[in-house]
């Protein structure tokens, strides 16, 4: 595992995104794993800025997100679809058949999580995955006491995540409880990991999973059994490390 720890958040962003642009003009066909949540948001902005300004090419880039809450049509503000396309997809020169979101909505949900696994391998696999990680250790939405071998499918969201998700919501009921999740094993198959993280409130989690043991209490730390993973901490992230 490589540790990068930056001054700040917008460091951390530039950081992340400069990797990830690396990969796009490298790659024939580039494979991106993508995630949500507030800490990308800086890395996908850099993004944009690369496009239109220095001309990063995404017309040949597939992406796969993570996770998308059950029960939210593609439309919905709230949902993960609407955050990529209004914060990344809109922005750039991404083909749509190119962008592969878990379904909140699918009819079959079991039935779209295999072929979801499916497309991921019809196109050889995820080259490179961003991650964010939750206060309790989540990656997608991979609670603690999940498998590392879990492929897509759907989970029951920790209540710590609940009330973490609360604030993007206007009313309790609205708050979603289950997610379509890519698992811990479909996350582990991608040939590079990017983790970040920034912020006093990731700090003890991020010294849990990088120096305490791999334990599926923790998912993120099974990031310990990726040979090729780049943690990305911004000060704050970092101050509970023994070691730097
Ligand atoms: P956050 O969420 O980026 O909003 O902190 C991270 C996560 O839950 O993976």
């Amino acid at each position: 595992m490589e540790l990068i720890v930056v001054s700040d958040y917008d460091e951390l962003s530039k950081t992340a995104a400069s990797l990830m642009a690396k990969e796009i003009k490298e790659k024939e066909r580039p494979v991106l794993g993508l995630a949500t949540g507030s800490t990308p948001l800086g890395t996908y902005k850099e993004l944009v800025r690369l496009h239109q300004e220095e001309g990063l090419d995404f017309s040949k880039v597939v992406t796969f997100n993570l996770d998308e809450y059950i029960g939210f049509s593609p439309l919905d503000r709230n949902s993960y679809n609407f955050y990529m396309w209004e914060n990344l997809f809109f922005e750039v020169n991404i083909k749509r058949q190119n962008v592969y979101i878990p379904k909140g909505d699918a009819p079959n949900s079991e039935e779209f999580c295999k072929w979801y696994e499916e497309e991921i391998k019809r196109v050889g696999g995820i080259n490179l995955q961003l991650l964010g990680i939750g206060r309790d250790g989540h990656i997608g939405f991979n609670e603690p006491g999940s498998s590392f071998s879990d492929r897509t499918h759907v989970k029951k969201l920790a209540d710590v995540t609940i009330r973490d998700n609360a604030r993007f919501f206007e009313k309790i009921e609205d708050i979603p409880h289950y997610a379509m999740t890519m698992g811990i094993g479909t996350i582990l198959e991608a040939k590079k990991i990017i983790l970040i993280a920034n912020g006093e409130h990731k700090a003890r989690i991020c010294a849990e999973f990088i120096e305490r043991p791999v334990t599926k209490q923790v998912p993120a730390s099974s990031m310990q059994l990726h040979s090729d993973v780049t943690v990305i901490l911004d000060n704050a992230a970092a101050s509970r490390l023994r070691k730097k």
